[in-house]
């Protein structure tokens, strides 16, 4: 699929065939697509554990469940919980970076060297930064939302329906042998969708005026409508929710599903 599509089709999927295996290969390159991800000081923050629901034992599937997540955890066969790894940037004291200026990513003529790594990206960057809990958190969720987004597309590309979900993180942490210093981010639910892929239309959003500025904050970025033309030729902006029928399509699940209408 082109990539303007597959950011157009994505939606978040709450309703998954709940049987229906998910081939191991499209699992992978799920976790291949985060991986590529640009990474702050290319230290690869983003950790995953892969769980199949139905190896999980049903008191604990059950508590990992939040009021908000609880049908998506109990009907998605994959769940992919993320988490960021804080320990990666001190762990590296630089070292990444220097990796970046072996292979000509990182050059001189940015300023950079072995040397600005150790004398001043180290000491005045990154360690005030993972001292800090607001730059740290900064860091990290930028990272691993990066990652994960990429995670995200990669599973519509699949032809697969996914959903960001909160977890419960105390229980996922004794369930899953999760490090003392990863960060709980959230989980990444992924099957066969069993409602329809347009999951009816795309989902409200303000207008792009209120979110986007130019020059300075207040001066809204001007949309010209052309672009939005072309890009619904695309297939990138697509009909907005609600379609015609997704009332109905709702209810048939739910009933299907035994859940309330
Ligand atoms: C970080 C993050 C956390 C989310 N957590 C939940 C969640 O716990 N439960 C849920 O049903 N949806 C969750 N979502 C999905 C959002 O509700 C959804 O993206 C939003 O409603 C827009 O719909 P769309 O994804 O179909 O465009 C989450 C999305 C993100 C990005």
């Amino acid at each position: 699929m082109e990539f303007k599509e597959v950011v157009g089709r994505r939606r978040s999927i709450r309703f998954f065939e709940p049987h229906r295996p998910v081939e191991r290969e499209k699992i992978q390159t799920i976790l291949e697509a985060a991986r590529l991800a640009s990474c702050a000081v290319n230290a690869n923050w983003l950790r995953a554990i892969v769980v199949e629901r139905d190896k999980l034992p049903r008191e604990t599937l059950d508590q990992l469940k939040t009021p908000v997540s609880a049908v998506n955890l109990e009907l998605a066969p994959v769940h992919i919980y993320f988490y960021g790894d804080l320990g990666a940037v001190p762990r590296s004291r630089g070292s990444t970076l220097k990796e970046l200026v072996d292979v000509g990513a990182l050059n001189p003529s940015h300023g950079w060297s072995h040397k600005f790594v150790d004398d001043l990206v180290w000491p005045m960057i990154l360690e005030p930064m993972m001292s800090s809990p607001i730059m740290q958190t900064q860091a990290v969720a930028a990272d691993c939302g990066v990652a994960i987004c990429q995670a995200l597309l990669a599973a519509v590309d699949e032809g697969l329906g996914a959903c960001l979900s909160a977890f419960s993180t105390g229980i996922a942490k004794q369930a899953l042998a999760v490090p003392d210093d990863w960060l709980p981010i959230y989980c990444l639910l992924v099957g066969y969708p069993a409602e329809s892929w347009q999951a009816g239309g795309q989902r409200p959003r303000p207008p792009f005026e209120e979110l986007y500025f130019e020059g300075k904050y207040g001066t809204p970025f001007q949309r010209d409508q052309n672009v939005v033309e072309s890009l619904k030729a695309a297939n990138m902006i697509q009909a907005p929710a609600p379609l015609p029928g997704r009332r109905e399509e709702v209810r048939e699940l739910s009933r299907r599903f035994g859940l309330p209408e």
